[in-house]
């Protein structure tokens, strides 16, 4: 078994770690033996450091220096999966947030369900994200699990953390040759890849033991590229339908009035309307696979009419306040406000509508 754990400039950190993976790890837990495999980005003396505490270390530690990183976090995790090849591996991250201690749960948890991947999760059961520092990366790290679990409801039904960095790979699980790493997220990557048998163990997120995150908003935009390259998964074309609808509600508007009538029944039919026939064409070309989900098709409808109704009326008041009170462009509000309500649309009709 291969532990590979990305590092860069974590020192400090290097000797607790592999204290802690050797006491967790003796042979008993691991009949094959387990070995330790960094993967150093590092520009500070963490190499030197490493190779001090593997002369004396009571399990096998090897290092992959690499030179010219690529990818970032996630092309040092390919990395270490390619040089660990063949074996069971746990990816974990080097700074003792994630206890070495799970490592053995991940390992039974894998033997005893067969599973593709354990995941260790903050949101599962009595996960806890305590070490996430602040409550705005929080709420950023559940929202954009939030987002990519409605991207691909399928291959993500079983995991409630997808952006966690500690996890178990089955040996020959995963086409690691297809894997196009960037950024901080491969679990993401790998599982919208390929659908895989996930199971979930809940998991404490610790405070770092020394030195600092190496996230940056570089990393927090490029989650969002990855997201694209990873095709929006159905969220394409949930956006298509959606410019369609929205094209044909001006088209009914301007038809309606130039019959006639007055402005506001023609806004409210327009957006039943096309409320209704964006149903439709959801039911047919997004969402088709889970419609024997939660509900009959008329709860279906009935949850996506609501919905939509009440945010068009809440999206109208909210226009009107803003514009009133902060910002006098109603036509820059309405696309910041039409870009918020087509996210917020999509994950309710991913994760309530069509809940698989
Ligand atoms: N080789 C290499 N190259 N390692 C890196 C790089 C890099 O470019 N960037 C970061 N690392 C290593 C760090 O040295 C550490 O061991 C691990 O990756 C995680 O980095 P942290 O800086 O501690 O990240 P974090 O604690 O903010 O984020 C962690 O939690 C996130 C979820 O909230 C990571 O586990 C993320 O993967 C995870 O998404
Ligand atoms: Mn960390």
């Amino acid at each position: 078994m291969t532990v590979v754990v990305p590092t860069y400039n974590e020192g400090p950190n290097v000797a607790e770690l592999v204290r802690r993976l050797a006491a967790a790890l003796d042979d008993d837990v691991v009949p094959g033996g387990a070995e330790v495999l960094f993967v150093d980005d590092s520009t500070d003396d963490t190499p030197a450091v490493i190779a001090g505490v593997a002369a004396q270390a009571p399990l096998p530690v090897r290092t992959i220096h690499r030179e010219r990183p690529t990818g970032g976090l996630s092309g040092a995790v390919v990395a270490g999966l390619e040089a660990a090849a063949g074996a069971r591996v746990v990816v974990m991250d080097g700074d003792l947030q994630h206890p070495p201690e799970m490592v053995p749960v991940l390992l039974t948890t894998a033997h005893e369900t067969g599973a593709d991947v354990v995941v260790a999760s903050r949101y599962t059961g009595r996960g806890d994200a305590g070490g996430l520092d602040g409550w705005w990366r929080r709420l950023v790290s559940k929202a954009s699990g939030l987002l990519a679990r409605s991207m691909f409801p399928v291959k993500l039904r079983d995991v409630s953390d997808p952006m966690t960095g500690f996890f178990l790979l089955r040996p020959g699980a995963v086409d690691v040759a297809a894997l196009h790493p960037r950024g901080f997220k491969i679990l993401l990557e790998i599982l919208a890849r390929q659908r895989l048998r996930v199971v979930e163990v809940p998991f404490v997120f610790g405070e770092r033991f020394a030195g600092r995150s190496k996230a940056t908003v570089a990393n927090g935009m490029r989650y969002v590229q990855q997201l694209t390259s990873l095709r929006f998964g159905r969220m394409s074309p949930f956006a298509v339908i959606g410019a369609l609808g929205a094209v044909l509600n001006l088209a009914i508007l301007a038809g309606l009035q130039g019959l006639g009538a007055h402005y506001l029944p023609a806004v409210i039919t327009a957006n039943a309307v096309t409320i209704v026939l964006n149903f439709l064409l959801q039911e047919r070309f997004v969402f088709a696979d889970l419609r024997d989900g939660a509900y009959s098709v008329a709860g279906r409808f009935a949850r996506s009419f609501a919905f939509n109704g009440t945010e068009a009326a809440v999206r109208t008041l909210l226009l009107w306040w803003i514009v009133e009170r902060a910002v006098p462009h109603p036509e820059l509000v309405q696309a910041v406000l039409i870009l918020v309500a087509f996210v917020v649309r999509f994950v309710f009709q991913s994760q309530v509508v069509y809940r698989p």
